[in-house]
């Protein structure tokens, strides 16, 4: 039996009090519905309906790669009216899971555990039980059977005593389904469509509900402002975190990390306090991030070492790199095998080889730089000219002194030696020292400026 997943995601959330629409506000770097997104496509649904209003084209614009059917409902006139807008093309036999874009730590394993206990022409609710339930619909039971879910507007004061609640994630058979959203009214307190209406009405069609619960409240809980968003964050933090220290990877403080994409480490990797990681990052084996460092789409090799405050983007490494600390690594930036990169240099779309040295305060951009080269403090590759960018290639075992400015396009030949304060314009012949400097001059007898009195 096929399954088709609806995604609700068409409230404003106003207590978030933002611009954009509640279900785009970022979780770990990833908008709240696209980890609901990731989940339906886990659980291998083969039909993804998402129900958008709020915020319009927005919503579906930033989703724009990703396979889903998007339908629109113009106004909320509650949960129950929402679900109805996905239903024309929902096909019959399926079974419909209902999720909700504001509700993303929910696990695969508790959704799994819904999908298999329930027989596909049963209806399941997921519920958890909560110290404070209010403002919660509470789940109505006669012994071990569902009965009703009560909306805490419309609950007496012993059904408001009740502590199991709705957590709104529902399992049922999308033809039944059909039929009851469609007897639904709307004269309750709140005026709304509900679609927790449809358990009564299964009930009386002599369909027995479950409720199935939650292992924790941390995964069913809603996202409605901001505390509640950057609880989620440390609870998605925490997970992700202990998975990977199950996997062998040393933290210095699990609390001090943020995971923001994906994080693949090989054994033995150490990271130290607040490194952030963004977008796809992969540590090889031995690797040690040092504190206060972001890595964003990046590969390190194994036995590399990042020291502390480096920005580290779209760059790769190979074996025992040393980078850092205050290093840039820009796109681009490929450091092949024990390549040391030092304090205040930035490298940008370049190719250094194995062991070279770059170690103090330079610029590296457009380069192309061989094995076992030095590169002296302060140099820099003069890559752009105002219109154009131009590169510089430097040959193996090449020497490069202190404050060389080489003027792009330009070659230094393998072995050759710059002399330090040069300004290379012209290519540098293989193995042999070139330098450019002007003569120096000692004016005898000169005077320093002495301060004037104040009048
Ligand atoms: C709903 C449940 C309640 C449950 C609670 C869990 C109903 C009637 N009540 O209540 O039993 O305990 O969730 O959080 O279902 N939405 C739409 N279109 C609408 C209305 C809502 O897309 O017309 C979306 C919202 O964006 C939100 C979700 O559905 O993400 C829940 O809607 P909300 O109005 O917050 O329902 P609750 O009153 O919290
Ligand atoms: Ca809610």
């Amino acid at each position: 039996m096929g399954l088709s997943i609806i995604i609700l995601a068409a409230g404003q959330g106003t207590r978030m009090r933002s611009d954009s629409p509640k279900v785009l506000q970022l979780l770990a770097g990833q908008p709240l519905l696209g980890h609901v997104l990731d989940s339906a496509r886990k659980l291998g649904a083969d039909d993804v309906c998402v129900v958008y209003g709020y915020g319009g084209d927005a919503v579906p614009a930033s989703f724009s790669d990703t396979d889903v059917r998007w339908v629109l409902q113009a106004e909320q006139l509650g949960t129950g009216h929402a679900v109805q807008q996905a239903m024309p093309e929902t096909p019959d036999d399926n079974r419909a899971l209902i999720l909700f874009g504001d509700v993303p730590l929910l696990t695969i394993a508790t959704l799994t555990r819904l999908l298999e206990q329930t027989p596909a022409n049963e209806l399941a609710v997921l519920t958890v039980a909560m110290e404070d339930p209010a403002g919660y619909g509470r789940i109505v039971r006669e012994g071990n059977r569902v009965v009703g879910i009560v909306e805490q507007k419309d609950a007496s004061k012993a059904e408001r005593a009740i502590a199991e609640i709705n957590t709104g994630v529902m399992i049922c058979p999308t033809a039944k389904l059909k039929s009851w959203l469609g007897k639904l009214c709307n004269d309750n307190a709140q005026g709304e469509y509900y679609l927790t209406d449809v358990i009564a009405m299964a009930v009386r069609d002599g369909i027995s509900v479950k409720g199935i619960k939650a292992d924790n409240w941390v995964e069913v809980m809603g996202i409605n402002d901001k505390k509640q968003l950057a609880e989620a964050e440390r609870a998605l933090q925490t997970r992700l975190v202990d998975e990977l220290m199950a996997d062998g990877v040393g933290f210095a403080d699990p609390a001090r990390v943020d995971i923001r994409g994906t994080l693949q480490c090989g054994k033995d990797v150490f990271i130290d306090v607040n490194a952030v990681f963004e977008g796809d990052v992969s540590l090889g084996d031995g690797t040690r991030i040092e504190s206060n460092n972001l890595l964003r789409d990046s590969k390190l090799g194994p036995g590399t070492i990042v020291h502390s405050n480096c920005h580290i983007e779209g760059a790769t490494t190979g074996k025992n790199c040393e980078i850092g600390p205050f290093a840039r690594m820009r796109p681009g930036a490929e450091l092949a095998n024990n390549v040391k990169v030092g304090n205040f240099v930035e490298i940008k779309k370049s190719k250094v080889a194995d062991g070279s040295k770059i170690n103090h305060l330079t610029y590296i951009g457009d380069a192309e730089i061989g094995t076992g080269v030095n590169v002296g403090a302060g140099t820099i590759t003069c890559n752009y000219d105002g219109a154009n960018k131009h590169k510089t290639t430097i040959g193996d075992d090449v020497f490069i002194g202190s404050g060389v400015n080489l003027i792009a396009p330009v070659e230094v030949g393998k072995g050759a030696t710059i002399g330090a304060g040069s300004t290379i314009t012209k290519p540098a012949p293989e193995g042999e020292l070139t330098l450019e400097r002007s003569k120096q001059t000692t004016i005898r007898g000169w005077q320093k400026p002495t301060k004037k009195e104040a009048s």
